[in-house]
């Protein structure tokens, strides 16, 4: 079997860290328990681009046990957990192409290393497999099937792809999914994204001025959360109904200048490129602290800082001091790389439960029915979406009311009014 990990010798302490989030993954681990006997994915290859993290290997061994062959590389330089890579390869037989820290030539070698083995189903969080497979390797298009999308800026990319009719194969959104991004993207990025600046600072969040760029549901998670560690939240945005929502959810709304000014600490939740960028960098205060949730480090202009400052030194572990050339101090986490999965571990095992359960039964879909489907991008069909909630909501042994058949026929009714 072929893999390229940081040490073999690891997997002891992966093994603990993948069977530790598989507690909290009883969606997952139900589909793993019926793929086991069902055996859906029966000669399938596929090839697998994400945060190489405990949750994933939970995904990529129900994958294997569905009959699949499965390989992983990293959807992030930064992201990959070395004991988990580790793990899977010794103990669960799966290759994976994946080293915490990997220059860009390597991370995309480990793509190409994924893509030697002529996945028929690709698995992306951010699109970098797909688009290496419609740039540089035309030539694996025709056995594909179809691929999955686990992002927000991934699902923009491909629908930028689809729009400009170059996209070769259908895709279904797994972002878009209500069991994900309503859960994933909020209470997973709002905790994760805290954890981040956390471990890489151990700074104070009460009293902070905690600025949050973008109020999507990544950016609504984080400031929900630094609010209730008592920061006072600054957002940021662009789009007028959603400053509108922020500032009706209690937040003050502010532009980039004036926040520039009075904030502590900012991330960039937009998956956009340069939001912390000059205006920012040019008028925020001493010792400011910069972190970026989103999923590409474009979202802080890099270049600016580096040309704007003297010197740079590492002062924590994910912690890079700039002083700029007018002598103020810029804090860089995690080198502006996806702070809540290289300074800490990414979401918690119980959200990635419901993200990951959409991956599985969406590759099972499309192994399904991938001839009825187009070169487009696809919605997670809404029966696999509603019963991720139902098994989610069992395994939590909460039950809910149904509406009578009084209820049901007011609802298809119009003639009763006043
Ligand atoms: N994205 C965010 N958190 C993650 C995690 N724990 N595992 C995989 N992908 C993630």
């Amino acid at each position: 079997m072929e893999f390229d990990v940081k040490d073999v010798k690891l997997a002891f302490r992966g093994k603990n860290k993948i069977e530790w989030a598989e507690r909290e993954m009883p969606v997952l681990r139900s589909i793993r328990k019926k793929f086991g006997s069902s055996q859906p994915l029966k000669n399938l290859t596929v090839g697998a681009c994400l945060h190489v993290t405990s949750e994933t290997a939970n995904l990529m061994i129900t994958l294997k046990q569905g009959g699949a062959d499965v390989s992983l590389c990293a959807s992030n330089p930064l992201s990959t957990q070395d004991d988990v890579a580790a793990s899977l390869v010794k103990d669960y037989g799966i290759s994976v192409f994946a080293i915490k820290g990997e220059d860009n030539k390597t991370y995309y070698n480990h793509i190409n290393s994924v893509l030697d083995k002529g996945p028929q189903i690709s698995m992306d969080d951010g699109a970098d497999l797909i688009s290496t497979i419609h740039s540089s390797r035309k030539e694996l298009i025709e056995k594909v099937l179809g691929g999955t999308e686990e992002t927000t800026t991934g699902v923009i990319r491909l629908k930028s792809m689809e729009k400009k009719e170059v996209l070769r194969y259908p895709i279904i959104a797994v972002n878009d999914a209500r069991t994900k991004h309503f859960f994933d993207n909020r209470y997973g990025t709002g905790q994760s994204t805290i954890d981040g600046i956390l471990r890489a600072t151990n700074m104070l969040i009460a009293g902070s001025k905690f600025v949050v760029a973008g109020y999507g549901w990544c950016g609504r998670g984080i400031a929900m959360r630094a609010k209730g560690m008592g920061a006072s939240v600054i957002v940021l945005e662009v789009d007028p109904l959603k400053a509108l929502e922020a500032k009706m959810d209690g937040y003050e709304v502010l532009n980039s200048e004036e926040a520039a000014k009075v904030g502590d600490i900012f991330v960039s939740a937009t998956g956009d490129i340069n939001v912390i960028g000059e205006v920012i960098l040019k008028n925020c205060k001493d010792k400011t602290i910069i972190a970026n949730a989103g999923h590409f480090n474009a979202e802080i202009n890099l270049d600016y800082l580096s040309k704007n400052s003297k010197s740079k030194r590492e002062v924590r572990p994910f912690t890079e001091e700039y002083i700029t050339k007018d002598g103020r101090r810029i804090y860089l986490l995690a080198e502006g790389r996806l702070v809540n999965l290289s300074a800490a571990e990414g979401h918690p095992a119980s959200v990635m439960d419901m993200s990951f359960a959409n991956q599985a039964l969406s590759v099972e879909y499309i192994y399904k029915n991938s001839k009825d489907l187009a070169c487009k991008v696809y919605a997670v069909p809404e029966d696999i979406d509603s019963s991720i909630a139902e098994m989610k909501l069992k395994s939590m042994g909460i039950c809910i009311d149904k509406l009578t058949p009084e209820q049901e026929e007011y609802l298809r009714s119009w003639e009763m009014g006043t």
